[in-house]
């Protein structure tokens, strides 16, 4: 077990994490940055961002709409200068992405091709046809690899925060520090101390924790699950986006996303009957806020016992739609369905967790020295629901301010001097059934599904409470007694996330955004 020493550690290689690393390399030369990811370098949420990102580029489009659209989106509950502060900075980090090499679409007079989705008043996403986020993440590792200063270690499992909690028993909950983290090297099997004047987590998202998701097998809310432990402050975890058109392929996942861009290029959704039903739930029609178009999916699909609904692109320019969706219409192609002729089956599945670490404007958590930025943070962005292509964004945006913070204070990235102690491992040996942690995976997915989804009832949720409760005694007895793999380190954050989704569900007496309780009628 070895320590490693670095000025700023990052927790997270998509574009939040990469972000950060990049501009604070850029301007500290002499300062050492980590990066670490449990997998491959280019695996997170990021790269799977098929939309795009939302900035008010066109000339008739303004702050004022994308502000509007955005608090619209949420449900009225986003923090205003939040809102503010990312809209009008969108624009400049745009800029920044596309001087370090982004390539996103042009028009036929040379204009960047804007595209539109669900509540949004106008055309105003950039994209990369529809892979932008593989365009995104791979523009920022060839910065990285550009920088000698930042160090990105792939296969690193981070375990847990280390915190004033490490070095001294009974501390009180206030002025918590962070000095780094806890991490498995997962080529060596050990776990080493990383340590850091400042961590940044930007552990991505957690849709890993339903058995249907649109996020990669690596989305196990391990940022929201390691902070949380560490006692920093987690808001607003009930507000569990779930994205209304995942290809319908029951057993898969992830499940593979049919952008919301589909639906802003004019695709309709029908029920089995051919009906398209939006078209009685809200004037926007498919393209109200996702919230609004999942619950209608949900409620046509319990009332007609069906699986799954329908998106006509039958009546679309086919041509249009293969420059803008090459990779969507090659994997229907792949499942036999031809858009010029067939409907796409399609569900809703969980996609976005619009809470998480929460932080102020800066980025700073509740924990001294830690930063959260990205899909694991809490900013005040999204309110309720977030607003399509609003996230990168985000992440891009609190990337610049955290960097900005430990650029402006850099007299602050001192060694950490306290005497933090090694993993403790003693008495830990491999756990000879790796099927008890993939059974509770399973059931944790399954309970969130079942209970914890669209609609939410109190006799659910504390049904869901009481399964993972079990779950949890179960995991924490496997935990003490193991020698840790990541495997275990995923059940235990998935478990954590689901249980506070849950408790902070139970805490909601009202409706709002992605939260539906039949019990707040
Ligand atoms: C999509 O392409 O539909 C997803 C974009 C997003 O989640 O913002």
């Amino acid at each position: 077990m070895s320590y490693f020493h670095s000025d700023i550690l990052i927790l997270g290689s998509g574009v939040a994490g990469l972000t950060t690393a990049i501009l604070t390399a850029k301007a500290l030369p002499e300062k050492k940055i980590i990066v670490i990811t449990k997998a491959e370098k280019n695996e997170s949420n990021t790269k799977y961002a098929q939309g795009g990102i939302a900035a008010v580029w066109d000339k008739l489009d303004s702050f004022e709409d994308h502000i509007n659209d955005t608090i619209v989106a949420g449900d009225f509950i986003n923090d205003p200068e939040v809102v503010k502060m990312v809209i009008e900075d969108a624009p400049d980090c745009m800029k920044q992405l596309i001087e370090w090499g982004a390539d996103f679409d042009h028009n036929k007079k040379g204009d960047l091709d804007l595209g539109k989705e669900g509540g949004h008043s106008t055309h105003r996403i950039l994209h990369h046809k529809d892979i932008t986020g593989f365009e995104i993440e791979k523009t920022l590792l060839e910065q990285v690899n550009s920088l000698n200063n930042i160090t990105l270690l792939p296969f690193h499992f981070a375990i847990d925060l280390i915190t004033d909690h490490h070095i001294e028993k009974n501390v009180s909950k206030k002025d918590l520090s962070c000095y780094g983290a806890y991490i498995l090297n997962e080529k060596t099997n050990q776990i080493d101390t990383f340590l850091a004047a400042k961590t940044v987590m930007a552990a991505g998202g957690s849709g890993q924790v339903y058995a249907s998701t649109t996020n990669p097998k690596v989305a196990t809310g391990d940022g929201v699950a390691m902070a949380y432990r560490a006692k920093a402050k987690i808001e607003e975890m009930e507000f569990v986006q779930f994205h209304p058109t995942a290809l319908f392929e029951p057993g898969e996942s992830p499940a593979f996303l049919i952008s919301e861009a589909v639906r802003g290029l004019g695709a309709y959704l029908r029920n089995k009957k051919g009906k398209r039903f939006m078209l009685d739930v809200d004037k926007r029609a498919e393209l109200a806020p996702r919230d609004i178009v999942a619950r209608a999916i949900d409620n046509e699909l319990n009332i007609s016992g069906e699986r799954n609904v329908y998106l006509d692109c039958t009546h679309l320019d086919y041509d249009a739609f293969i420059k803008h969706f090459p990779n969507i219409n090659n994997k229907c192609l792949s499942k036999g369905i031809d858009i010029k002729r067939d409907f796409i089956p399609v569900i809703p599945a969980s996609h976005y967790l619009c809470g998480g670490v929460s932080v102020n404007k800066k980025g700073k958590s509740s924990l001294q020295n830690l930063f959260a930025c990205g899909e694991c943070s809490r900013t005040g962005l999204h309110g309720a629901n977030r607003l399509a292509s609003n996230s990168l964004l985000e992440a891009l945006v609190y990337a610049k301010n955290i960097a900005k913070e430990i650029i402006d204070h850099k007299e602050l990235l001192k060694p950490v001097k306290k005497n933090i102690p090694e993993w403790n491992e003693e008495g830990t040996t491999i756990p000879e059934e790796l099927v008890l942690i993939s059974h509770n995976i399973k059931t944790v997915q399954n309970i969130m599904s079942d209970l914890v989804a669209i609609v939410r009832t109190d006799d659910r949720l504390q049904m869901a409470l009481d399964h993972l409760n079990y779950i949890y005694q179960d995991t924490e007895k496997l935990y003490l007694k193991s020698k840790l793999s990541p495997q275990l380190c995923e059940l235990r954050n998935l478990n954590a996330i689901a249980y506070l989704i849950v408790k902070q569900s139970q805490a909601r007496k009202e409706n709002r955004g992605a939260f539906y309780s039949l019990d707040n009628l």
